[in-house]
């Protein structure tokens, strides 16, 4: 299942629809090279979510952690994480036993110490300006969280 943006617009709509629906706890893994637009869409994602003000990309910090009136929410960019190890200085063992919602960049770098995902958000560049997303289910409940289709061409596989 997957769509395409015809712009950073419709990638951060499309993020914040699925923040408006989903429920807690999420696990989503956003998947795929730099600048492919995981951080516009998790910042979509965090906004629908009910995250007031403005919402930085985790780059350097790995962590950002947000309270919205709908509970907890943890934004991660393993980019620059060396092992899995160092998830554990991060302090994310305290939300591990809480609902939250998780967005989570650079998944595969976390090695077995993340928890494991609803969803993956896998993104690629079709075009230069059209991004690609393909969406995987890796629960069942997640299937409900998904929103409208974004303005770009849907498209199977
Ligand atoms: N269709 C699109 N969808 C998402 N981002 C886009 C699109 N077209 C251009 N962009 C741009 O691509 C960049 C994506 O950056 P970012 O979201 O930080 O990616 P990542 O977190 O994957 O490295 C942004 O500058 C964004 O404006
Ligand atoms: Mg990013």
């Amino acid at each position: 299942m997957g769509w395409s943006f015809p712009d950073p617009e419709a990638c951060h709509a499309w993020g914040k629809g699925l923040g408006e629906t989903l429920t807690i706890p999420a696990v989503i893994f956003l998947e795929g090279d730099l600048g492919v637009g995981k951080t516009t869409l998790a910042q979509g994602v965090l906004r629908g979510f009910g995250v007031p003000g403005r919402v930085k990309s985790p780059t350097y910090t790995l962590i950002e952690s947000y309270a919205s009136a709908h509970g907890p929410a943890l934004h991660l960019d393993l980019y620059r994480l060396r092992d899995g190890e160092e998830l554990e200085f991060l302090g994310i063992r305290d939300y591990l036993d809480e609902a939250a919602l998780w967005l989570i960049e650079w998944p595969e770098r976390g090695g077995g110490f993340l928890p494991e995902p609803d969803l993956r958000l896998r993104l690629s560049i079709a075009s230069p300006g059209y991004h690609r997303l393909e969406v995987l289910l890796a629960t069942a409940r997640a299937a409900s969280w998904l929103p409208f289709p974004p303005a770009g061409e849907e498209h199977d596989g």
